[in-house]
């Protein structure tokens, strides 16, 4: 039996940039709608093997986040093959999908059947939702009443909590306070360490990437550039930086002069 639990085969993903909403609503109807393509991923292939932890590095805009969405299958490859064994949690929107007039405590089981579980399964798990959450009264309250604060408190508390098989992580998230902060990153650490729990992350941070993973990937304008251990992939991701930085002072130059 194959160990991967996650494969890209040759794929691509391309947004349609319409010029206005005008264009967008006609594309509904006629193919003559007109719009300009950006090419988010690149005929991209990689595997992840069962128990890899892997960071993801790369400048803004380099396809990081479409990657992500594209195996939690929030969005859609325009070509290729995508493959994904295995239950996936994603700390990415955490927010996404809780009804506002429901509880937090009906929310857990809300979003737990999405998941797939049973009600004794989260039952199970509930009172370590709610301890992580740490909502006091307002777990009984409808999420409505919750600040974005609150509400990503409780998501976390979730995601977490489900017994992820495949943990992918967005460092874009900023999850409440930093005492919340400092006991997400404990709890990813937790996971992570867990036999055969595959991880994947991405961060523009070199050094909580080299705490967390062992091979690190580096994308650029929705192309992978390099694949290695994480050591070699930040000295590569770091050095492409500087090529980036001294590249645009030269150009500035001949404006300035
Ligand atoms: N819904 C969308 N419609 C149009 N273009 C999009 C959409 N989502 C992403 N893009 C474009 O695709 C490219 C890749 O975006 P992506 O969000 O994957 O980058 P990223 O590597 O996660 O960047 P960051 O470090 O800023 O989070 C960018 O040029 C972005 O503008
Ligand atoms: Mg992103």
């Amino acid at each position: 039996m194959s160990n991967t639990v996650i494969e890209f085969k040759n794929v691509t993903k391309t947004y349609k940039l319409f010029k206005s909403d005008r264009q967008r609503f006609k594309s509904i109807f006629s193919k003559k709608a007109s719009y300009k393509k950006k090419v988010a991923v690149n005929n991209l292939s990689f595997k992840i093997e069962k128990g890899e932890s892997v960071a993801l590095f790369g400048k803004n805009g380099a396809g990081k986040s479409t990657i992500l969405k594209m195996i939690t299958g929030v969005a859609y490859p325009t070509s290729g093959e995508i493959t994904v064994n295995g239950r996936v949690s994603a700390l990415l929107e955490l927010t996404a999908g809780f009804d506002p007039e429901f509880t937090g405590r009906e929310n857990i089981y809300f979003r737990g059947q999405l998941f797939g579980m049973s009600n004794d399964e989260i039952r199970e798990l509930e009172p370590e939702i709610v301890d992580f959450a740490d909502l006091n009264d307002y777990i009984d309250q409808p999420v409505r009443t919750y600040s974005s604060g609150m509400k990503a408190r409780l998501g976390f508390a979730i995601n977490v909590s489900i017994k992820p098989e495949i943990l992918i992580v967005d460092e874009a998230l900023s999850v409440g306070d930093s005492e919340f902060k400092k006991k997400c990153l404990e709890k990813i650490n937790q996971i992570v360490g867990e036999k055969d729990v595959t991880f994947l992350f991405v961060t523009h941070s070199t050094g909580v990437a080299k705490s967390f993973c062992k091979r690190g990937m580096v994308m650029r304008q929705g192309k992978l550039l390099f694949d290695s251990s994480i050591d070699e992939a930040i000295d590569f991701y770091q050095k492409t930086l500087e090529e980036d930085e001294s590249k645009k002072k030269k150009g500035k130059g001949i404006f300035e002069q």
